[in-house]
């Protein structure tokens, strides 16, 4: 009897999504050394954008925090909407390409492209790319096993997006939320989610960001609030200003949240999804300010993590710009000159800067998600 190794075991450890793509890279390069890079890029059907997740690089990412509109990749379109998959075999007549991405693959050398358009349940959700730095690599033949692997990647994908959907259910049925009861309407988490996504993206340089931090940031950011499930209406709901006793129950909307979450990642055997940290951090630490005066511990500065001082932006200024059974919506322009009076002292002064430089941005969002009155 020989031994035989699976080399795609790795796909049954728990380990965070990019490293299972990395260690189905590796497995697919035993057959097809050629592949030199595979990624990822997700798709969001509410603003039709297509932004880059998460790759297989050993060297540099050519095309990092790539994101575009659907509408001007019109190839791209063409291969979601038949539902085909692309091969070039020779990427080099593409390289003095008018679009952003192109020229950038182009660049980096790569000389051969397999595109695969992913779906979940006939739902399109994203592409899969492999580039090779040869040309004529892709032919027919090669195809049909690369095809698999494309949709083993594309299965696991789906189950991490799915993890993080359960995740989101399971906090609506907890406690039986319901806008009805929320005052923080769909149309806010929609607004605050892409505003953090905003800071995160500009940020990226600076920062260091990969990709599927900031997507993270984007799906996690919704969740921010949770704690206020455990706040009672009469104070949830007051329709004017809260008294002290009133603000210090209000205040543990914070910790009860991070509470709720660690609860339920435990009893939905959830606690495997990559970045859950980020979540933690966002839900517990959104309502810490620079200065150290904020809670629930009254952590300062860099002690605050980073996804935490971006949401801090993100929801103080839909906040402001929202009404609330407690005050009436400002216009954009004072609550940027707030954002601008905050910074530095109460709220990071790059992520206000990231947010406040990108006002056109900004009015895009508030264009596709209006406030519902409810
Ligand atoms: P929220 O409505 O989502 O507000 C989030 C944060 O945005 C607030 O955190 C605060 O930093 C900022 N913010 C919101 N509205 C205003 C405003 O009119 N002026 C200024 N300067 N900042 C504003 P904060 O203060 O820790 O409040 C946390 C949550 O407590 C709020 O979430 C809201 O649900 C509740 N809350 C706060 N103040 C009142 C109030 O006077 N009445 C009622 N009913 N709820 C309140
Ligand atoms: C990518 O490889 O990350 C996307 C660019 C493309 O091949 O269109
Ligand atoms: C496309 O992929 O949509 C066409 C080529 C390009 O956008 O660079
Ligand atoms: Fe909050
Ligand atoms: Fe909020």
């Amino acid at each position: 009897m020989s031994e035989h190794r699976d080399t795609l075991e790795d796909l049954n450890k728990h380990a965070p999504l990019r490293e299972k793509i990395i260690s189905a890279h590796k497995s697919l390069r035993k057959t097809f050394p050629f592949i030199d890079r595979i990624s990822i890029a997700i798709y969001d059907p509410d603003t039709k954008i297509l932004k880059t997740y998460l790759h297989s690089s050993d060297n540099k990412n050519p095309l990092p925090n790539y994101q575009t509109s659907i509408d001007n990749a019109p190839s791209l379109k063409q291969l979601l909407e038949k539902g085909l998959p692309r091969v070039i075999n020779n990427l080099l007549t593409f390289e003095d390409g008018q679009r952003e991405h192109t020229r950038r693959i182009g660049r980096s050398g790569y000389a051969a492209s397999y595109t695969l358009p992913m779906f979940n349940n006939g739902e399109f959700f994203g592409f899969i790319f492999f580039n090779s730095y040869e040309k004529d690599v892709f032919t027919e033949k090669a195809l049909q096993q690369i095809d698999i692997y494309g949709h083993i990647i594309s299965l696991t994908v789906i189950n991490e997006l799915s993890s993080i959907s359960t995740l989101a259910a399971a906090v609506k049925t907890t406690g039986s939320i319901t806008h009805a009861r929320d005052p923080e309407t769909g149309s806010h988490l929609d607004r605050m989610s892409r505003y953090s996504r905003l800071i995160a993206s500009s940020l990226a340089d600076k920062y260091n960001l990969d990709d599927d931090y900031i997507e993270h940031i984007f799906m996690f950011s919704p969740l921010h609030d949770i704690g206020k499930i455990a706040i009672p209406d009469h104070i949830l709901l007051k329709p004017g200003k809260l008294d002290d006793h009133e603000t210090a129950i209000m205040k543990t909307h914070a910790h009860k949240g991070y509470k709720m979450i660690n609860e339920i990642l435990d009893n939905f055997g959830l606690k495997n999804i990559q970045y859950i940290d980020v979540l933690r951090n966002i839900v517990k630490s959104h309502h810490e300010t620079i200065n150290g005066n904020g809670y629930p511990s009254g952590i300062k500065d860099g002690d605050i993590p980073l996804e935490a001082r971006i949401i801090a932006v993100a929801d103080i200024f839909d906040a402001l710009t929202s009404s609330r059974p407690y005050k009436k919506a400002w216009s954009n322009d004072e609550a940027i000159q707030t954002l601008k009076q905050m910074a530095g002292d109460t709220l990071d002064e790059d992520c206000v800067n990231a947010l406040i430089d990108n006002i056109e941005k900004i009015k895009h969002i508030q264009k596709l998600f209006k406030q519902n009155y409810n």
